[in-house]
This record gives C-alpha cells, sequence and structure tokens, in this order.
C-alpha cells in the first residue's frame, strides 16, 4: 500500500559494495547496504557484538564484515555468520524505479526494539 514504504532516494545515491546511514527519530540510525548486484539491505547500524557502525564495513556477496572486529553479517537475515552469534534487527527494504524503499512500519519498531 502506498504510504507503508519510505523513500530514502535514488539507489545511485549508495555506492555499489557500499552503505549510507538514515536517522530516524528517536530512534537508532539505520544502514542501506547496496551488494554488487545491485540488491540492497536495511538494517540497524548496530553490530550484535558490540555495537561496530556496520554501515563503515566492506560489503562481501550479501554480507557485510563489521569494521571493528570482522564479524560478518549476513544482509538478509542480519545474522552473524559461521561461529559467531548474535542477530541484528532488520528492515524490509526494496528498490522501486530507481528509487530506495524501507518499510515505515518496520523502520519505526526495528529502531524502538534496539
Ligand atoms: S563490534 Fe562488530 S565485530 Fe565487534
Amino acid at each position: 500500500m502506498i504510504g507503508d514504504w519510505i523513500d530514502i532516494g535514488p539507489l545511485s545515491a549508495i555506492p555499489s559494495r557500499g552503505a549510507r546511514t538514515v536517522p530516524v527519530a528517536g530512534g537508532e540510525e539505520i544502514a542501506i547496504f547496496r551488494t554488487g548486484d545491485d540488491a540492497v539491505y536495511a538494517l540497524v547500524n548496530r553490530c550484535p557484538h558490540k555495537q561496530g557502525p556496520l554501515s563503515q564495513g566492506i560489503v562481501h556477496g550479501h554480507a557485510v564484515a563489521c569494521p571493528l572486529h570482522n564479524w560478518r553479517i549476513n544482509l538478509a537475515s542480519g545474522e552473524a555468520i559461521g561461529d559467531d552469534k548474535g542477530c541484528v534487527p532488520t528492515i524490509p527494504a526494496k528498490v522501486d524505479a530507481g528509487r530506495v524503499l524501507i518499510s515505515r512500519l518496520h523502520a519505526v519498531t526495528s529502531a524502538l526494539a534496539a
């Protein structure tokens, strides 16, 4: 339904294999990732290990390596990969006509729950 998604700008504003951040009023910042094959994912910008800024990590495939201690986080699920255990809230995200959209409801509730 129109109105359930927040337009956060053009896909071209996010570097390939990189991220940009979106502030959330009263909540935690959200990181929007763009993979090499132009998929987008939105996660709370906080590593489940020690709150590292995931948006500054390096994207490999559909995962990001945290810049602090190199945990790898699955961008789709928010879960740590391998032996590491932890999960960061994810927010539904999509690209429509070259614009990046994130779920309004999930953005608010994930930020509040984080
Ligand atoms: S804070 Fe992300 S790996 Fe330690």
